[in-house]
């Protein structure tokens, strides 16, 4: 199912219809307070962090006034409207059907993950990883009593239009290995090269966690975003009909830009892995805002056509950063992405030497984020984030195209 009728962009104006002349970096800066405007110097262009440049959906500003002004800003216990709204989104979106009573609720998705694996995997032991992934990923496993695999990504075509894959004979050698895998972390859509698995990778992945008794914790937070020409794959109902052990970690922190909200779910494939759930600590629910908790209902019942401009708008800036690549920086490849606002961009071959996030960061001034801190694979390239104004794009990649060696 596509991610529903994507309008196309309006010149100008962001998905709320605010000017983009409104979401100049210099003007953000003076009145937005996160790590992206606050981390470095005013002369860095920020397209690090995967926050998004665009207004909040007037849903949801209208939503988080109205509890404001009813002082509603007490404690939760359970996830309550929010288990029906993302079930409303999850049944119309990707024809899953997800019974209310197995959405659980957390703080965000990165204290979900280290949740479902304490009761999924009390003892810890083996979790696998596909990278190069999402840095924080290894810093939230540090929480939890696991070793890390890496299990690589195969890239098909790397010289010319890269493609990123789950390798899933390489992830059946680790499964059916003698030390084994207890727990798999998957990233779905895969953050930084924004793949979307398809139905027959992911059912692969399914029979083999339920051949190897491999608990399967799907991060889905990027699914939202998928592009509206592709098919987003919730692993939660191939895990159920294969037998695997699994739940799903997501919000609509990413989605509709909500990371400061601090609410998400956990959701279980069924009862098997509901009655693994019913075994989180009371607290793990309490820990989450009511503020997310209701702008997380708006996002997902009444914001779903700012999220679809949302989606036009990143696949309008994609192809703008593909053709700016091509003209301006000789040497770097753009793994285009199917779902999500980030591009991943391989620096090896445009001169920049070991480091260019380094370079990049000191001479052009631009923020990115360093791949070497994705795992094995990641080192020599960037993300950027397409979430923003096409003239801050525009922007960053002038910036860089003047460092390269070719400029000089
Ligand atoms: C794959 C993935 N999971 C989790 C997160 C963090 O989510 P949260 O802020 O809800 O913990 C991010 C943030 O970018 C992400 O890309």
């Amino acid at each position: 199912m596509s991610a529903g009728d994507c309008s196309t962009v309006t010149p100008d104006v962001d998905p709320g219809g605010v000017p983009f002349a409104q979401l100049d970096p210099a003007l953000l800066r003076t009145q937005r307070t996160s790590i992206k405007w606050t981390r470095f110097p005013a002369d860095v262009l920020p397209l690090f962090v995967a926050e998004m440049d665009f207004a909040l959906a007037p849903a949801i500003r209208e939503t988080l006034i109205e509890r404001v002004q009813a002082s509603d800003t007490g404690y939760l216990d359970s996830a309550g409207p929010l288990a029906e709204a993302f079930a409303g989104f999850a049944r119309d979106r990707w024809g899953w059907e997800v019974p209310h009573d197995r959405v659980h609720l957390a703080t965000d998705v990165a204290t979900g993950i280290v949740e479902a694996l304490r009761v999924g995997r009390p003892a810890g032991g083996r979790i696998a990883l596909t990278t190069p992934v999402y840095p924080s990923f290894f810093e939230m496993l540090e929480e939890v009593p696991f070793e890390v695999v890496e299990i690589p990504l195969a890239i098909n075509d790397p010289d010319r239009a890269p493609q990123a894959r789950l390798d899933l004979a390489a992830i059946e050698r680790e499964f059916a290995s003698t030390q084994g895998i207890d727990a798999f972390l998957l990233c779905n859509p895969h953050n930084p090269h924004g793949i979307v698995h398809s139905t027959a990778e992911l059912t692969e992945l399914a029979r083999l966690a339920a051949k190897y008794d491999v608990f399967v914790v799907s991060d889905e937070i990027h699914a939202p975003l998928t592009h509206a020409d592709e098919a987003f794959v919730p692993f939660a109902p191939l895990a159920a009909a294969a037998g695997a052990l699994s739940v799903t970690t997501t919000s609509a922190s990413k989605g509709w830009n909500l990371a400061g909200a601090k609410c998400s779910v956990i959701v279980a494939a069924d009862e098997a892995a509901n009655r693994v759930l019913e075994q989180l600590p009371p607290e793990v629910a309490v820990r989450a805002s009511i503020l997310g908790l209701h702008a997380g209902v708006a996002a997902f019942s009444q914001a779903r056509d700012w999220l679809d401009r949302v989606v036009a708008q990143v696949q309008a800036n994609d192809e703008l950063l593909a053709g700016l690549v091509a003209e301006q920086l000789p040497g770097v490849r753009y793994t285009r992405p199917r779902a999500g606002y980030l591009a991943w961009l391989d620096f090896r071959g445009a001169g920049l030497g070991e480091d260019p996030h380094g370079r990049i960061l000191e001479e052009a001034r631009v923020a990115l984020n360093n791949g070497a801190a994705f795992g094995e694979g990641g080192a020599g390239h960037v993300r950027l984030n397409l979430a923003c104004a096409p003239d801050t794009i525009v922007e960053a990649v002038r910036r860089v195209a003047a460092i390269l060696p070719s400029a000089r």
